[in-house]
């Protein structure tokens, strides 16, 4: 069912665009990504991090989602099952399970311990043709501030195999702060030209302004990370189908949820095709 989008990727850097990485929450999340790649004729990485995994009842069940759902919807285009941030447990977890590609976070230990675990995951990983993604520096969480990535570590994550390195560029997770200072090129510039072959990974790809995404692109990036501009989307659409009273229409069974979510459910895939012109991902046929 998967591919591992080591090429995928590769391609990307060397060819300056990038591929969206969309983070699933759930069955409505699964279709509507999966619709949006398809239609957009683009390779897809759909991806889950340990809470949303949690939430929907563990990865074993969301690889079967992801899988079911790609069989019920005739999905032609490449699809990429990656773990979004894990921990070392759920890293080995999902290769087990026959994940394609799986993120190990290690970004809060010391820096030997990271890469010594990065590379027990890389051995694990590769054993079974499976992507590994780093992540070095520290991406910003709840609106703080993260730390920069440095180009040392940045060499000796790739020289131990790593597919997809993860830097913190003054990039952050979920909304971004008034003041946000934006990225730091200067220094994903150096990394860049350091690693010319590793596909770079921009996560807190929400709220970026187009021309950052872009000129982040041009220095090397080629995925995305995108969750949070997914659920904006989706609650902004359901609210506004609540706010209408549509929920209300007793004769139209308003309230029925294959009703009530479709509206949010339209608006990931309008909001993920966006992000793609954004992104110049180009389509494969
Ligand atoms: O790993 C997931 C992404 O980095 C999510 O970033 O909160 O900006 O959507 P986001
Ligand atoms: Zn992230």
């Amino acid at each position: 069912y998967f591919v591992n989008g080591n090429d995928i990727f590769k391609k990307a850097r060397k060819e300056h665009y990038a591929v969206g990485a969309y983070n699933t929450n759930n069955l409505e999340w699964t279709r509507a990504l999966l619709r949006g790649a398809e239609e957009t004729r683009t390779p897809l990485l759909i991806q889950v991090s340990t809470g949303a995994a949690k939430y929907m009842g563990g990865y074993k069940l969301v690889k079967d989602l992801v899988e079911d759902s790609m069989d019920s919807m005739n999905i032609s285009v490449p699809v990429i099952l990656n773990l979004d941030h894990g921990d070392y447990d759920s890293a080995i977890e999902c290769i087990k399970l026959g994940y394609s590609s799986v993120m190990f976070d290690g970004h809060a230990l010391p820096t030997e311990e990271n890469l010594a675990k990065t590379k027990e995951i890389i051995k694990l990983a590769h054993e079974r043709g499976i992507s590994v993604e780093a992540e070095i520096g520290k991406i910003g969480e709840n609106q703080g501030a993260g730390e920069l990535a440095s180009v040392e570590d940045a060499k000796a994550f790739v020289a131990a195999g790593v597919d997809k390195l993860a830097c913190g560029i003054g990039n952050i997770h979920g909304v971004y702060p008034e003041g946000w200072t934006g990225l730091n090129f200067d220094r994903l510039k150096e990394i860049a030209e350091a690693v010319p072959e590793t596909p770079l990974v921009l996560h807190g790809g929400s709220g970026i302004p187009q021309d950052q995404i872009e000129k982040a692109i041009s220095l090397g990036i080629s995925k995305i990370n995108i969750n949070t501009e997914f659920q904006l989307a989706f609650q902004a659409a359901t609210r506004k189908y609540i706010e209408e009273g549509k929920d209300q229409d007793k004769s139209k069974k308003g309230y029925d949820p294959r009703k009530l979510l479709l509206p949010g459910t339209e608006a990931i895939t309008a909001s993920m095709k966006e992000m793609i012109s954004w992104m110049g991902t180009p389509s494969i046929d």
